[in-house]
């Protein structure tokens, strides 16, 4: 039995990475995937993939921090699959751990732009129309950096602090109206975002990374089993958690 049959997820961040993991993995568990992302090289990829596979993906380009963009992107995905019962918010970048004297105002506002406002903005098209449907799961990228310094810089360890933040208000908004939204909290995986800096293997970067519990950085698919689980109805009393998989990094 598959398990998100009959299910339709809006995925961003979906031409890459975590995203990617999602799309495929939610499509061979029956899912029709919204694939959404501002990269429309990587969808093309993703969207590929999955129909190689036999799965059913449409793809949308999506910048998540421009409203005008989610918003004409979320009524093209709900004009193609009709509902929308799954939004796992995963696109997000990073301010190569830059101290707040380095931060610019340019990069902290594309910071928040991306890693929260762009939450705000996808949460608030795709909401309406799953309280309608008295149903709907909301699945947040947040990062260790949710809970400790060191994983991002100023603004990337301040805007994924709010996403935890932002997703415990929205269960406690619409938990009762029959949301769910959970935070995953993912450490050092190998992506797009990472490949580079664990390519290079900075020493002081590499020994942080590798001094975790499981003596290694993370695959895409690890996470996204996860975002899997909270997507089904198996996760039926999961509300509001910030959940790491992280290889144990916070256990330090
Ligand atoms: N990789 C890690 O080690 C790590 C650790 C903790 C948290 N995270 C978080 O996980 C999430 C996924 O990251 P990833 O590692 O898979 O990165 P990735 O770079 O592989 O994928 C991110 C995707 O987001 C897309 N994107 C960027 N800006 C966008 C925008 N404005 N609109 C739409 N799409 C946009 C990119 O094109 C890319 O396809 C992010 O929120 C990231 O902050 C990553």
């Amino acid at each position: 039995m598959k398990r998100l049959k009959n299910k339709v997820a809006l995925i961003t961040g979906a031409g890459s990475g975590m995203g990617q993991a999602q799309a495929k993995l939610f499509a061979q568990q029956g899912a029709k995937v919204i694939a959404a992302d501002i990269n429309m090289d990587g969808l093309e990829q993703t969207v590929a993939a999955i129909q190689a596979e036999g799965g059913d993906a449409y793809a949308v380009q999506i910048d998540v921090a421009k409203q005008s963009s989610v918003q004409a992107g979320v009524k093209s995905g709900l004009d193609h699959y009709g509902q929308i019962d799954i939004l796992s918010n995963t696109a997000g970048i990073l301010d190569d751990y830059k101290p707040t004297l380095d931060t610019s105002e340019e990069l902290w506002d594309r910071i928040m732009g991306v890693n929260l406002k762009g939450l705000y903005y996808m949460t608030n098209a795709v909401l309406p129309q799953m309280l309608e449907r008295g149903q709907g799961v909301i699945i947040n990228f947040g990062s260790i950096a949710s809970f400790v310094a060191g994983g991002g810089g100023a603004a990337y360890t301040a805007a994924k602090h709010a996403v935890a933040g932002y997703t415990k208000q929205l269960s406690f908004d619409y938990g009762q109206k029959g949301i769910r939204a959970n935070v995953i909290a993912p450490g050092a995986i190998e992506t797009g975002m990472t490949k580079e800096i664990f390519a290079e293997g900075a020493a002081e970067v590499m020994e942080s990374v590798n001094s975790v519990p499981a003596g290694r950085y993370g695959q895409p698919e690890e996470v996204a089993n996860l975002a899997l689980f909270l997507a089904s109805d198996e996760a039926s009393f999961m509300h509001g958690a910030i959940i790491p998989v992280d290889g144990g990094w916070l256990v330090k």
